[in-house]
């Protein structure tokens, strides 16, 4: 098997989750969502009123969660959705993307011992390869040995500007300015963290695609994939 593991980092709305669906896609391999395990066990935390600076109680709701990540069918997926999230057998696939569980979910990802259970939980449902992972910081600790590392960026405001759009679809109401300050909020923590920050990985190919479509930075992960796949197989271009 010549199948790879593709590991795609960066900031929120850098177009990770959509991008890494589509290559999932192409490629014919499993896509799978870290920061959607953050958010789950997040919105966890916020709904048993678990305070967010009670280290040793969201270590141990972390590993008494079950997050698991599902395949929408094919009508879901014509309707953009990228993926389905379960929190302990209930389904949380819209709860958990709001900006308040998005905020949560990077205030309880800054926890060393939260981050221990959920990158076991990675590394145990991408092992194996064929899989396209992403998130924060894949290509530093989760798969620091992936074949293929994409981080992928653009700019903050076209970034917040995506976000809004998809506010303002499911109707929203938030500014666009509000939506920069809650984006650029929660890269400076990501980015600044003590644990696995958000850090582009030495052998990582740094992808901006603030001036690229979903299907031309898709494509472009593609070609850099089967490049690796015929090393792997051992089939070298002259
Ligand atoms: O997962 P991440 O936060 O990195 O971003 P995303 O949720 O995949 O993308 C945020 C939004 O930007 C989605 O609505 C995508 O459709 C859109 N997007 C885009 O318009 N152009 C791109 N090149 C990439 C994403
Ligand atoms: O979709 P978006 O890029 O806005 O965020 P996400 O990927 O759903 O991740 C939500 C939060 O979880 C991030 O802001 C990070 O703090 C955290 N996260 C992380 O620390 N490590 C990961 N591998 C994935 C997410």
């Amino acid at each position: 098997m010549n199948k790879l593991t593709i590991a795609i980092d960066g900031p929120a709305g850098s177009g990770k989750s959509t991008v890494a669906r589509r290559v999932a896609a192409l490629l014919g391999y499993l896509y799978l969502d870290s920061g959607a395990m953050y958010r789950a066990v997040a919105l966890k935390a916020v709904e048993r009123k678990i305070s967010l600076e009670n280290e040793g109680g969201l270590e141990a709701l972390a590993r008494e969660t079950h997050v698991e990540l599902k395949a929408p069918t094919a009508e879901q997926e014509t309707a953009g959705l990228k993926n389905r999230v379960f929190l302990d057998g209930r389904e949380v696939t819209q709860e958990i993307r709001t900006p308040e569980v998005a905020q949560a979910a990077s205030r309880l990802a800054t926890i060393a011992k939260v981050r221990e259970v959920l990158v076991a939980e990675q590394q145990r449902a991408g092992q194996g390869g064929g899989v396209v992972m992403e998130g924060r910081d894949i290509g530093t600790v989760v798969f620091p040995c992936a074949e293929l590392k994409i981080f992928l960026e653009a700019s903050p405001e076209t970034r917040a500007e995506r976000r809004w759009k998809e506010h303002q679809e499911k109707g929203e109401e938030m500014t666009l300015l509000e939506v920069l300050q809650e984006v650029k909020e929660r890269d400076k923590r990501d980015r600044e963290r003590k644990v696995s920050p958000l850090v582009k990985a030495s052998d990582a190919v740094l992808v901006d695609n603030t001036a690229m479509g979903i299907e031309e930075t898709a494509r472009l992960i593609v070609f850099l994939a089967e490049e690796k796949e015929k090393l792997k197989s051992g089939i070298v271009e002259k």
